[in-house]
């Protein structure tokens, strides 16, 4: 069943918990994703990310997620990931229940323009927008990281200007999983973005980020996280465990893979707080 995303990120705010983002594949991801949040009783964004569109299309990608998702009791959001301008306008038409227009990469007055069009159009069909501010490096990129973090004055006018529901910001996060030792997230940043910005604050890049620092950023104002690199890693062990055995047929492999998968994401969704708040009557074994 879908949900608004709205109300799942307010209700984690208020109980002091975060909501996980995950990013779907193919079938077998999306079930192992809808799968977690029905095992551990918890709520969902069930993502259409970056690495989806160009292999599937938009339009495929989301009609499989709905078909998926439409079989669960779990509060599962269909929400497009750092989409485009001609994208976000696509996932309207096609029904996502929220959006992310990523104009981050956008000199900031035209970030603030186009992001306020996007959320004119997507809130008059009650989709909520989340948008992001600073730049996230990818794993390994030597990056001066003041330059990176996301500005706290420059996040207050962003979200009073175009009505955002929900900012993600940069505040130490990379994408992917770095090989040395990760950047400590920026703590004091979050506070000091959250205590100027009326809305919850999402992080990206979530995959790699040591446990302590995951509860410290969701004390400071994160209510939403952003993983795939770990998930997909989960999946990617399990089929090749079955592999090594010698050939086995390819859904032997991603069944493994599939299994191996809801584990990791219930182990994120223990970690982010937000296992057992869902209410489900019917908890999968
Ligand atoms: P990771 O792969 O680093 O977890 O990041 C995923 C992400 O931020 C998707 O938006």
């Amino acid at each position: 069943m879908t949900v608004n995303g709205t109300d799942l990120v307010r209700r984690a705010r208020e109980s002091g918990y975060a909501i996980g983002a995950f990013n779907m594949h193919n079938v077998e991801t999306t079930q192992a994703l809808t799968w977690a949040a029905e095992k551990a009783d918890a709520p969902v964004y069930l993502q259409v990310g970056r690495a989806i569109v160009p292999h599937m299309g938009l339009r495929a990608a989301y009609e499989m997620t709905r078909r998926v998702v439409d079989e669960s009791d779990a509060e599962i959001v269909i929400h497009l990931d750092h989409g485009p301008w001609d994208e976000v306008f696509e996932a309207i038409r096609l029904g996502f229940d929220s959006i992310m227009y990523d104009g981050a990469h956008l000199p900031f007055e035209e970030n603030i323009r186009t992001t306020r069009r996007v959320v004119e159009v997507a809130h008059e069909f009650g989709i909520p927008v989340e948008a992001e501010l600073g730049k996230i490096p990818d794993a390994g990129e030597e990056v001066d990281w003041d330059t990176y973090y996301t500005d706290v004055a420059e996040a207050e006018r962003f979200v009073a200007e175009t009505g955002v529901d929900l900012l993600a910001i940069s505040a130490g996060i990379v994408h992917g999983v770095s090989a040395s030792a990760p950047q400590p997230l920026a703590i004091e940043r979050i506070e000091q973005i959250q205590a100027v910005v009326p809305v919850p604050l999402v992080l990206h890049g979530a995959s790699g980020v040591p446990d302590d620092e995951i509860r410290a950023a969701i004390r400071a104002g994160v209510h939403k996280f952003n993983a795939d690199t770990d998930l997909r890693h989960a999946f990617r062990d399990g089929m090749l465990d079955v592999w090594s055995s010698g050939d086995q047929q390819l859904e032997t492999a991603m069944a493994e893979g599939r299994s191996r998968m809801v584990e990791a994401t219930v182990e994120k969704m223990n970690l982010y707080g937000c296992a057992g708040t869902a209410g489900l009557s019917t908890v999968r074994a």
